[in-house]
C-alpha cells in the first residue's frame, strides 16, 4: 500500500551502500574483522564492557536467559505489554514466563510492585522491557533483584541510544539485548546486539552463539588455532559481515536520527494537546533519555480502535498496536491471571500507535493528528 505516512522507514544511504560492497569485494562473509569492529563500537558507545552481535534480540534474549542461568523449572516474571519474543526466549530456555503488570497509563513499562507480587520460590530472574525506548524503574527493580538474588536481563529491543542518569539502557542490569530488525532506530535487516559487564556472562554467551565451539572460523582462517573443541551444545546464532558493516554505519546515525525523533514527540504532544486533548500520550513525566522509538497513545475510553485504524488508513495513515498483550495468546493463556494484569488490560484495549521515524516532516505530523481528531470525532 502506498501510504500517505507510513508507520516507520528506514534512512539507508551511499554509505551503508559502499559498507556492504566493501564486504562483498573482501570475500570473507561472516562473523570477521568487520563484526569484531562492530562490536567493540557498540561496546564503547554504550559503555559496556562486552559486546556480541547476535542473528537477531530473540536468540540474543535466548543467550542472555540460559547465560544468567535461567533454565528448567524457573519463573521468569516479564511485563505482558511487549512483543511475544520476549516471553518465547524464556521458554526456549525452558524457563516459565509469569507476567506482571505496568507502572500506570502514563508509565507503560513493568511495575516494580507487581514484580514484587509475582515472586516465588521458582522465581530466577526478571526481564524487564524498555517500552517504546522509555525506561523501566531501574534502581527500584534492582533493589529488588538484590533482595531476592534474582537475575536482570533487559530486552532493550526499543532502546538502543536511550539513558538513565547517563546509563544506557541495556547496561543497567546482568544482561541486556538490543533488536536492529528493519523498523528499529537502527537497523541491519535482522540483528541483535548482547551487552554485559559480566565476564562469565560473555563467555557463556559467546560459546553458546557459536555452536558451543572454542575456536571460530575466522581465528583458523588467522591462523590463530588449528582445531576446536565443543563444550556445550550451543546454537548458531552468529552475525555476519554484510550486517556487521550496515550496523557500523547506521550506529553512527543513530544519535542525530533519535533526536529528531525526540523533536518530532515534542511537535506531535503540542498539536496533540491542542487539537484532540481527549487522546492521553503517555510518557509525559520526565525519567531518564528516550530513543522515542515509537509513539503509544491511549484512545478516549470507548472509542473502538480499529474503526479509528481504518478511518486513518483510508486517509493514507499507518497506525499499529503494541501489543496485543502476551498472556492474551492461546499458548500463554494458561500462565497467566489476567486479574493481575488490569492496566495492561485497559492500555492494551486503547493503545494506537502512531507513525514516528526521523525523516518525518512536521507537515505529516499534523496529517496525522488531524486525522485522528477526525477520526475519533467520527465515532
Ligand atoms: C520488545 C521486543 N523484544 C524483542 C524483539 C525481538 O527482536 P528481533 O526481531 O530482533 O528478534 C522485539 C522485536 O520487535 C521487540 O519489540
Amino acid at each position: 500500500m502506498n501510504w500517505r505516512v507510513p508507520l516507520a522507514d528506514v534512512q539507508l544511504g551511499v554509505e551503508e551502500e559502499n559498507a556492504v560492497l566493501e564486504v562483498l569485494r573482501s570475500g570473507w562473509l561472516t562473523m570477521g574483522a568487520v563484526t569484531k569492529a562492530f562490536e567493540e563500537e557498540f561496546a564503547s558507545f554504550c559503555g559496556a564492557k562486552h559486546a556480541l552481535a547476535v542473528t537477531n534480540a530473540t536468540a540474543g534474549l535466548h543467550l542472555a536467559c540460559v547465560a544468567a542461568g535461567v533454565g528448567p523449572g524457573d519463573e521468569v516474571i516479564l511485563p505482558s505489554l511487549t512483543f511475544v519474543a520476549s516471553a518465547n526466549a524464556i521458554q526456549y530456555a525452558g524457563a516459565t514466563p509469569v507476567f506482571a503488570d505496568i507502572e500506570s497509563l502514563d508509565w507503560l513499562c513493568i511495575s516494580p510492585a507487581s514484580i514484587e507480587r509475582a515472586i516465588t520460590p521458582k522465581t530466577k530472574a526478571i526481564m524487564v522491557v524498555h517500552y517504546a525506548g522509555y525506561t523501566c524503574d531501574m534502581p527500584a527493580i534492582l533493589e529488588i533483584a538484590k533482595t531476592h538474588n534474582l537475575a536482570v536481563i533487559e530486552d532493550a529491543a526499543h532502546a538502543v541510544g536511550a539513558s538513565l542518569q547517563g546509563r544506557a539502557l541495556g547496561t543497567w542490569g546482568d544482561v541486556g539485548c538490543y533488536s536492529f530488525f528493519g523498523n528499529k532506530n537502527m537497523t541491519t535487516a535482522e540483528g541483535g546486539m548482547l551487552v554485559t559487564n559480566n565476564p562469565e556472562i560473555a563467555e557463556k554467551a559467546r560459546l553458546l552463539r557459536s555452536h558451543g565451539m572454542t575456536t571460530l572460523t575466522w581465528d583458523r582462517h588467522q591462523g590463530h588455532a588449528s582445531t576446536y573443541d565443543v563444550v556445550a551444545a550451543g546454537y548458531n546464532y552468529r552475525m555476519d559481515e554484510i550486517r556487521s558493516a550496515l550496523g557500523r554505519e547506521q550506529l553512527k546515525k543513530l544519535p542525530a536520527g533519535n533526536m529528531r525523533r525526540g523533536e518530532l514527540v515534542t511537535r506531535y504532544r503540542e498539536l496533540l494537546a491542542e487539537l484532540a486533548p481527549e487522546v492521553l500520550v503517555p510518557f509525559s513525566a520526565d525519567r531518564g533519555q528516550s530513543s522515542y522509538h515509537i509513539l503509544p497513545v491511549l484512545l478516549p475510553e470507548g472509542v473502538e480502535k480499529q474503526a479509528v485504524m481504518a478511518s486513518m488508513k483510508a486517509q493514507g495513515i499507518q497506525t499499529s498496536w503494541h501489543y496485543p498483550p502476551v498472556h492474551g495468546f492461546s499458548i500463554y493463556r494458561d500462565h497467566a491471571n489476567a486479574d493481575l494484569l488490569p492496566l495492561t488490560q485497559t492500555c492494551a484495549g486503547r493503545e494506537l500507535t502512531l507513525p514516528l521515524f526521523p525523516t518525518m516532516t512536521a507537515e505529516q505530523v499534523a496529517w496525522v493528528v488531524e486525522a485522528l481528531q477526525a477520526a475519533i470525532k467520527e465515532r
